[in-house]
């Protein structure tokens, strides 16, 4: 007779449905969009960002309803944009404002305008699977460090990484991973999950980012797919203070565009170029760890009934912290505005 403990544990994974979380996405520095109109590829379809005359970056979906013409490949006239197949052109509201051969618009001519704001130097796109406005309290927060003097300019690099976006948020609540992955160290651990802000603090050590000394970090997300850390340690021989960007913007349900940048405390002991030199180099470090996590993603399957032990992170308050943005507003749980606290220390 087989008791239940003899069992093997069954892993579970649902089909992903085809919805991305509602809330901020970062598309890389503001200053890269221009009046020259880009394709985006997120959110399971194509969208057209450009820069208006007024200075407004709008981005809107990419296919004509008239006959499918790409907007990405039309051109910018003034804040509109004009279609390249028949010239319809295409405000910024979405509704089409001019067609050269019609005497009248037809009343269904409107394309979907998605809310976009700059902050912190980056571009930002609002997602709602229920075409809701922004939520004020989910605006990005400025940063002070992005517009000091005494910071460098961020450094942004874009790579496309091929899994369900969740495996990289699962990292916030997963310390373990951190000794066997990355040869980190981890001496103290913390989350904080308050609203749609969830917090991660890290104490350990990291040959790689502090150079055996101590290593702090603080990684906030705000909202499902933004996320800034602060991070200090030793680099190169000398003490950094450093800001790190961790966003990512989904293509579908199985790969993701994650944009990292970075910025840190200038050392004055060193000109701009030696200080650009020590942030390229900081960048190429975080990018190692990076495709550290990247090769176990390719390798590992998705787990909805993750088998944990006590040592664990909070895996599953992440998780149903993360399920906030992937329901409708109505469905969000009044008790996801309570401040808690996970904490953790690693035995020795
Ligand atoms: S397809 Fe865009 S104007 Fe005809
Ligand atoms: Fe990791």
């Amino acid at each position: 007779m087989t008791h239940a403990e003899d069992a093997p544990y069954r892993i579970e994974a649902a089909t992903i449905p085809e919805r991305y979380g509602r809330g901020w996405h970062c598309l890389g520095l503001a200053a890269d969009y221009t009046a020259e109109p880009q394709m985006l590829n997120y959110f399971g379809t194509r969208l057209v960002a450009y820069r208006g005359e007024d200075g407004q970056v709008r981005v809107m979906d990419a296919f004509c309803p008239h006959m499918g013409g790409n907007l990405a490949k039309g051109k910018v006239c003034g804040n509109s944009i004009v279609c390249p197949f028949h010239a319809w052109s295409w405000g910024p509201d979405g509704r089409c404002d001019h067609i050269p051969y019609a005497t009248r618009i037809p009343a269904k001519a409107l394309i979907k305008s998605w809310p976009t704001l700059e902050e912190n130097h980056l571009l930002f796109v609002w997602n709602d699977p229920e075409n809701g406005a922004p939520i004020p309290e989910q605006r990005p927060p400025r940063e002070e460090h992005c517009f000091s003097e005494d910071w460098s300019d961020w450094h942004v690099e874009k790579m496309t990484i091929h899994t369900n976006a969740r495996e990289l948020v699962d990292n916030m609540a997963d310390w373990a991973h951190f000794p066997t992955v990355h040869g980190a160290a981890c001496t103290r651990f913390r989350n904080i999950v308050e609203g749609h802000n969830y917090t991660q603090e890290f104490w350990g050590h990291s040959e790689r980012l502090a150079e055996g000394s101590e290593l702090f970090s603080r990684a906030i997300y705000h909202g499902p797919a933004y996320m800034l850390t602060y991070q200090s340690g030793k680099f190169g021989g000398v003490d950094m203070e450093v800001r790190l960007l961790v966003s990512h913007v989904p293509i579908d349900t199985e790969s993701f565009d994650l944009r990292f940048g970075v910025l840190v405390r200038k050392d004055p002991g060193l000109n701009d170029e030696q200080n650009a030199a020590v942030v390229a180099g900081y960048a190429e470090a975080n990018r190692f760890a990076f495709f550290q996590d990247v090769e176990i993603w390719h390798t590992k399957c998705r787990v909805d009934n993750p088998l944990l032990c006590d040592g664990d992170g909070p895996i599953h308050k992440l998780r149903q912290w993360y399920a906030q943005f992937y329901v409708d507003r109505a469905e969000v749980p009044a008790s996801i505005a309570e401040r808690k606290v996970y904490e953790r220390t690693p035995k020795a």
